[in-house]
């Protein structure tokens, strides 16, 4: 791995305070947040990664089912696998609070979530749900009771996980020879576009292109046979997998054509990863200095979407409470906390919060429209909006 950025040190994104933590001065754990590239397999990842049993604990904060473009993303998707994939039987990994796997049959399904107060949710709803880390022994203990599993979905989960040998070695285990393998996972080649750099924090131990998830499936016999983009997360790419074992998989142009995408923008070269580093430095310097100037005006700022990306924003530029009063958010295990390491207050959203701000910097710029949607008010009484995706700016 050979280094390209330096977003210094970062606190655990995750991991939002209490008041009682501020009172008790509680010690904060920080890492430094640094992102290389790998020439063989061009993969990009994190340098210092954290233990899993860390980050994803039993009192994990995020909730896909807490926006409408998620919840949405899953139920189109849903729909999609019932009717191209009638009889399959489900494996996800990472099922969160089960937004994904409510849209199916409950017989027809099995979860895997390690954070124990997410699992907590579909086990309530009567889904099987396994509060397991995904590893060969779950893998082994999941195929003894149900054989093999004709379809395994992850969203956002794969990314997470620091050993992607296990992780596939693990799939390949379960998964039929005839079976299907569906990932989605934020876009490498968006992210160096967008110039979305707040992708990279301690959970995204990897951001992933099509180039590298080739690169890393080829020796547990997986080939990717079609690719979709998606506008979630901030651009992202569903891959279709197959085994390769006798079977003659037609591969779709999609794979052709995102592959020569990605190739067109050289993410197979180094030197495009020191040109994303010199864009990152240019974003901060503008970020600040718009903040700067409207701060010196006295106008009010706030946050919105309290986001694990946002923490990264926040501590790499500096940004603390003097800039933004406070962050909305609607995730209730976000509320009434304080943002990790800059220990900005995170509201409860109430659209009456917003009445006097004139400012609002978008923690949750991938959710932009709709929020835009839902803010119209806002809007139309002269509020602004600042967003750094994909150069700093107000809107
Ligand atoms: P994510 O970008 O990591 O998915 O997180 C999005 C965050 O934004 C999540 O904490 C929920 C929050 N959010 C709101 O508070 N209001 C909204 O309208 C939307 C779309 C998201």
């Amino acid at each position: 791995m050979k280094k390209f950025l330096d977003l210094g040190l970062q606190p655990l994104a995750n991991k939002y305070l209490t008041k009682k933590d501020l009172i008790n001065r509680k010690k904060e754990q920080f890492y430094h947040l640094e992102v290389g590239f790998d020439n063989k397999t061009k993969l990009v990842s994190i340098l210092n990664k954290i233990s899993s049993y860390k980050m994803f604990d039993n009192d994990y904060p995020y909730r896909s089912s807490m926006s409408k473009t998620m919840t949405d993303s899953f139920k189109k998707l849903s729909k999609k696998i019932i009717r191209d994939y009638k009889s399959r039987f489900i494996l996800e990994i990472g099922s969160n609070d089960g937004s994904l796997i409510q849209n199916f049959n409950k017989k027809k399904v099995i979860c895997v979530e390690p954070c124990k107060n997410l699992a907590k949710i579909t086990k309530k709803k009567g889904f099987k749900t396994y509060d397991e880390y995904w590893d060969i022994n779950l893998a082994k203990k999941i195929k003894s009771k149900y054989r093999n599993i004709d379809l395994i979905y992850s969203a956002n989960t794969l990314s997470h996980i620091a050993n992607l040998d296990s992780v596939f070695k693990s799939i390949n285990y379960v998964l039929s020879d005839d079976g299907i393998l569906i990932i989605e996972d934020p876009s490498l080649l968006e992210c160096l576009k967008r110039v979305a750099y707040d992708q990279f924090y301690n959970e995204h131990i990897y951001v992933f292109s099509l180039l590298s998830i080739m690169n890393i499936i080829k020796k547990h016999n997986l080939q990717v046979f079609k690719v979709e983009k998606l506008k979630t997360h901030g651009g992202s790419i569903r891959y279709f997998i197959k085994k390769k074992v006798n079977l003659k998989i037609k591969i779709h142009n999609s794979v052709k054509k995102h592959l020569q995408d990605e190739l067109k923008y050289k993410m197979n070269n180094f030197k495009t990863y020191i040109k994303f580093r010199n864009k990152v430095k240019k974003s901060k310097r503008n970020l600040v200095s718009i903040l700067n100037d409207i701060k010196r005006k006295n106008k009010k700022v706030i946050g919105y979407g309290s986001t694990a990306k946002s923490v990264t924003i926040l501590n790499y530029c500096k940004i603390k409470s003097e800039t933004l009063d406070y962050f909305v958010d609607t995730t209730p295990n976000k509320t009434n906390k304080y943002m990790p390491g800059t220990h900005i207050h995170i509201k409860n959203y109430k659209k009456s919060l917003l009445d006097d701000v004139d400012y609002i910097f978008l923690g949750a710029w991938n959710f932009k429209d709709e929020i835009f949607k839902k803010e119209k008010k806002f809007i139309k009484r002269g509020g602004k909006f600042i967003t750094h995706i994909p150069t700093p700016k107000i809107i």
